[in-house]
């Protein structure tokens, strides 16, 4: 059976990590980038790292002729990852029409081609935004949405919600990945994190601090009812979150799913809170951080952390990266942005 998947979004961050994890795991791969918000020359990382060019179709899923072409091109596509979407939660605030018209027109279409050319796997790049402000934790993919706390986060539910609907009316098999907050880079510093802009994320805004890009950072509130005041996340590495994405393949190419549609969180299971992400950077790096305690940010989730069992017993999932490594990654890859700087802005347009 051909192994050939397509990757939307294979550019970024998360994409780029995760064709690695199946170009090592045998898969064939091409990937769908209109990069708006990526840079191409991130795929020339992933060939050092693999040996292997990847193709990228420069095209806007968003148009559906331009979409429909790619799998006239490639007839043997076998399964789908889509990462391809806006994902700034400040930005989905501004320009919220943006955020739906690309974040869902983009998945309607590739849904559409699912279904014209019988493509038997789906895998969706989803995110533990779609719990909200949970009333318990650690949440497990039963814990029922919250609101959502901004338009971003309203994608991800309602994309969640159109696959599934979808998944019930076709034959083929889709997964949902609920990622909680993916940091670091992978451990040959090849490929990372490319933030546009002034970083709204803390990992990156930590190394950017640290290496003098910004002169300094705030943590957005102390004041919050959790053991040292500032908010709890459940930081993973992005390279455990990208091998969960070849482990979900396989899932469904060896027919062990239950249903045509299932969703596992992609966590530690564990909670750190902002405090002692910075504090582990410092070990971690020795570097000390000049921070400060600002005012708390509009939309955040005081704490949350995901009950991972799911993935565990049903995909064999295992992270394997601690905090410690998620810190030293990341770190090594902004002194090595430091270094390429010219190689990494030279061919990036930027927000367009
Ligand atoms: C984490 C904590 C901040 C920056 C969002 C999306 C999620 C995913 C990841 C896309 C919060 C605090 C941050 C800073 C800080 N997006 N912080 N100072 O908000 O948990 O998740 O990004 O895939 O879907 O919801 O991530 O890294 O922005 O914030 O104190 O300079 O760090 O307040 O408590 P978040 P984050």
């Amino acid at each position: 059976m051909a192994k050939k998947v397509l990757v939307t979004g294979g550019c970024g961050y998360i994409g780029s990590h995760t064709i690695v994890d199946l170009l090592e795991n045998g898969f064939d791969v091409i990937c769908v980038d209109n990069n708006s918000r990526s840079n191409p020359r991130i795929l020339e990382g992933v060939e050092k790292i693999t040996g292997k060019k990847i193709k990228n179709y420069k095209v806007d899923l968003c148009n559906f002729d331009d979409t429909f072409a790619i799998f006239q091109e490639n007839e043997d596509i076998l399964g789908i990852i889509h990462f391809a979407a806006y994902k700034s939660v400040g930005e989905s605030v501004e320009q919220p029409l943006m955020y739906f018209e690309n974040n869902l027109q983009s998945l309607i279409n590739l849904l559409k081609c699912v279904q014209e050319f019988d493509i038997p796997y789906f895998v969706f790049s989803s995110s533990c935004t779609v719990y909200g402000n949970p009333n318990e934790i650690p949440v497990t993919e039963k814990t029922p949405p919250k609101p959502a706390e901004s338009p971003y986060g309203y994608t991800k539910q309602m994309g969640e919600q159109i696959i599934n609907e979808f998944a019930k009316s076709v034959s083929a098999k889709c997964i949902l990945l609920r990622y909680f907050n993916p940091v670091g880079a992978h451990p040959s510093i090849l490929i990372g994190e490319l933030p546009i802009g002034r970083p709204a994320n803390l990992v990156p805004a930590i190394t950017q601090t640290a290496i003098g890009k910004l002169s300094q950072m705030q943590v957005h509130g102390d004041d919050y009812n959790t053991r040292d005041g500032s908010c709890i996340r459940d930081f993973i590495h992005v390279s455990d979150i990208a091998h969960a994405h070849t482990l979900a393949l396989e899932y469904l190419i060896a027919n062990k799913n239950s249903s045509n549609c299932e969703v596992f969180n992609l966590g530690t299971g564990h909670g750190v809170t902002v405090l002692e992400a910075i504090k582990t950077f410092e070990k971690t790096t020795g570097v000390k951080l000049n921070y400060i305690i600002g005012p708390r940010r509009a939309g955040d989730v005081i704490a949350i952390y995901a009950n991972n069992d799911l993935a565990k017993s049903k995909l064999g999932w295992e992270p394997k990266y601690s905090l410690e490594d998620m810190m030293a990654t990341a770190w090594k890859w902004e002194q090595k942005l430091k270094n390429d700087e010219k190689f990494y802005n030279s061919k990036f347009s930027g927000l367009n």
